[in-house]
């Protein structure tokens, strides 16, 4: 298949990639003026400005799957005003600019398939959580409902259009678990707030997987809990960590202290958000890591 990838040098995107090559994919990677990411011998690049939405459609032309990762990071820095705004543009904007593009041409893809997060639910406390569920209403809620929206016009085009809510997605090699590991290694790891709050996670290598489900199969569409069947509170999660790295796990970081570190970012990191996989399960979706203890001993060991 012809796939071509947004957000490609990211955390998901690098593996995706390196996934779907070994896989006899061709791909073609959109490249923003500045990216580090270079050409090589295995994909294309296609330039694009998300800011002004330039976008080359002429090499976009016949792609079979579009898979669209943008997004600035949200752990990148305080929220201010400011940051929001990059938070908001760089995937509302973004993704608005890329379907109004699928739309010109002459041969749109066949699906797109696009990030979005389960912040869409807000903090919840115990609910259990499945795509049916109302949207939060906190700031990453609002930005995941207008960001799915964006995406969501794809299908007025005869896209067919797979919206993915990842979880937190856990790999050794960047994002949430990276920045737990030093802390827990050296000893002073321990539980976010009350550790009460439910955490729903998925392994890098079931999100690469699912995604490579979602382009294939072609009665799959709207959005989709990219989560594994088994959420764990932040307590549990702390102990399986610790235990997995034969460490303990003393140290909780009290909720003022991360509201004063973090600010409003401090949210995201207490939200609890208890989602369950309800479209995957239905489909009797096998996933590579459904538990917790067993996806970090192969993430660490
Ligand atoms: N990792 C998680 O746990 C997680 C959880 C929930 C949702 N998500 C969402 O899933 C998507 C992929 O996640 P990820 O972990 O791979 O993210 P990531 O590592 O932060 O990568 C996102 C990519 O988006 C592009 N980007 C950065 N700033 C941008 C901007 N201002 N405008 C447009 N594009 C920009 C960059 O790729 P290029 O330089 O190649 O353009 C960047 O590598 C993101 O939208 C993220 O919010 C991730």
């Amino acid at each position: 298949m012809k796939i071509i990838v947004s957000g490609s040098s990211g955390l998901v995107g690098t593996a995706l990639i390196d996934f779907l090559r070994h896989g006899g994919h061709s791909i073609s990677r959109l490249v923003r003026s500045g990216s580090t990411v270079t050409a090589d011998a295995t994909s294309k690049m296609i330039r694009w400005e998300p800011p002004t939405g330039s976008l080359d459609l002429a090499a976009m032309e016949g792609a079979d799957a579009v898979v669209n990762l943008a997004g600035a990071s949200i752990a990148g820095g305080r929220w201010t005003e400011a940051r929001k705004q990059v938070l908001r543009r760089s995937r509302v904007d973004t993704t608005r600019h890329l379907v109004t593009g699928l739309a010109q041409l002459k041969e749109k893809p066949h699906v797109l398939v696009s990030a979005s997060a389960i912040g869409y639910y807000g903090s919840r406390g115990d609910e259990v959580l499945t795509e049916m569920s109302a949207p939060g209403s906190d700031f990453l809620a609002q930005l995941c409902r207008d960001w799915e929206a964006e995406t969501a016009k794809a299908e007025r085009e005869g896209i067919r259009t797979v919206i993915l809510r990842f979880g937190v997605i856990l790999t050794a090699h960047g994002g949430a678990l990276q920045q737990m590991l030093r802390p827990f290694r050296l000893g002073v790891g321990g539980r976010l707030g009350n550790g009460c709050q439910w955490m729903s996670w998925i392994t890098l290598k079931d999100v690469v997987a699912l995604i490579q489900y979602a382009i294939e199969n072609s009665s799959l569409r709207g959005p989709m809990n990219v989560v594994a069947p088994n959420a764990v509170t932040n307590a549990e999660f702390t102990s399986v960590l610790a235990a997995t790295l034969h460490r303990p796990a003393l140290f909780p970081a009290p909720r003022f202290a991360l509201k004063m570190a973090l600010g409003e970012m401090a949210d995201a990191l207490l939200a609890s958000q208890r989602v369950i996989p309800e479209k995957l399960n239905g489909r009797g979706y096998t996933f590579l890591h459904p538990q917790l203890k067993a996806a970090l001993q192969a993430i660490l060991n």
